[in-house]
């Protein structure tokens, strides 16, 4: 079942489109990825659907309803996310996050995310990869319907990027949740993702599940074949 569906979004900045009229769709309970090189609008994409970017053109929807207003209204409805540039209280212990995030509702999330033993830590003190797991904490803290995750695993090592792809795939499942990421490792994307959209300058150019991605000659020219490992 479609949960959230995007049409037409576009977005400008001066001469640059940014996003170009992306459409797009996840399913509860699916796991799609965003990839495409540096500066093809995959962050600007998620900040039109959030709500953190007003958008020239386009409609959002969610289970059907417009999803418009303001990012803490589109929170209401059910749409959590997280950022490239993480965004966590960093003046609050660990444990504190999370209860403003909470509100009394489930707190074992920390245990889920891997931040147990650093409960009573100040923010601050985390390791980068630490605070990208206590912003997705936060994130399901207010049970979204629909998570969406800009570089999720950036500043982890290998193992750890695994691991917390293997949970958010796992609460997928067992929750319905719909989650749309981006992510720069391949390994993750192709290793987590049931569907990956490319993104090339603004415009969609694939969509398919993981197969059906690495065999597309357009993907491998523009992305893919770029030699640098970018995206
Ligand atoms: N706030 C902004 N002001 C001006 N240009 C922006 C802004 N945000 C993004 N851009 C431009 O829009 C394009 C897409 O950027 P972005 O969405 O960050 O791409 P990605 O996340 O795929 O790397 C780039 O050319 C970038 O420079
Ligand atoms: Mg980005």
């Amino acid at each position: 079942m479609t949960l959230l569906a995007a049409s037409g979004l576009t977005k400008s900045y001066g001469g640059v489109r940014a996003v170009d009229g992306v459409d797009l769709e996840v399913a509860s309970g699916e796991m799609v990825a965003m990839i495409g090189p540096n500066g093809a609008g995959k962050s600007t994409c998620f900040g039109l659907i959030g709500g953190q970017v007003s958008a020239d053109a386009g409609k959002v929807r969610l289970d059907g309803a417009d999803l418009d207003g303001s990012p803490a209204r589109r929170a209401r409805r059910g749409l959590g996310r997280t950022f490239q540039v993480a965004q966590v209280f960093a003046s609050m212990s660990v444990s504190e996050n999370l209860a403003v995030a909470a509100r009394g509702r489930d707190t074992t999330l920390l245990e889920r995310v891997g931040l147990g033993a650093d409960a009573q830590r100040p923010a601050a003190d985390l390791a980068y990869g630490d605070i990208k797991r206590l912003e997705l904490a936060l994130a399901l803290a207010t049970e979204p319907r629909v998570l969406l995750m800009d570089e999720p695993t950036a500043g982890m090592a290998p193992a750890e990027r695994r691991q917390l792809m293997t949970l958010i795939a796992g609460l997928a499942r067992e929750t319905k949740l719909a989650v749309l990421f981006t992510e720069h490792d391949m390994d993750v994307v192709f290793g987590h993702a049931d569907r990956i959209l490319v993104l090339d300058r603004g415009k969609l150019i694939a969509s398919g599940d993981p197969s059906a991605i690495r065999a597309n000659a357009r993907v491998r020219e523009v992305y893919l074949g770029h030699g640098d490992g970018s995206c």
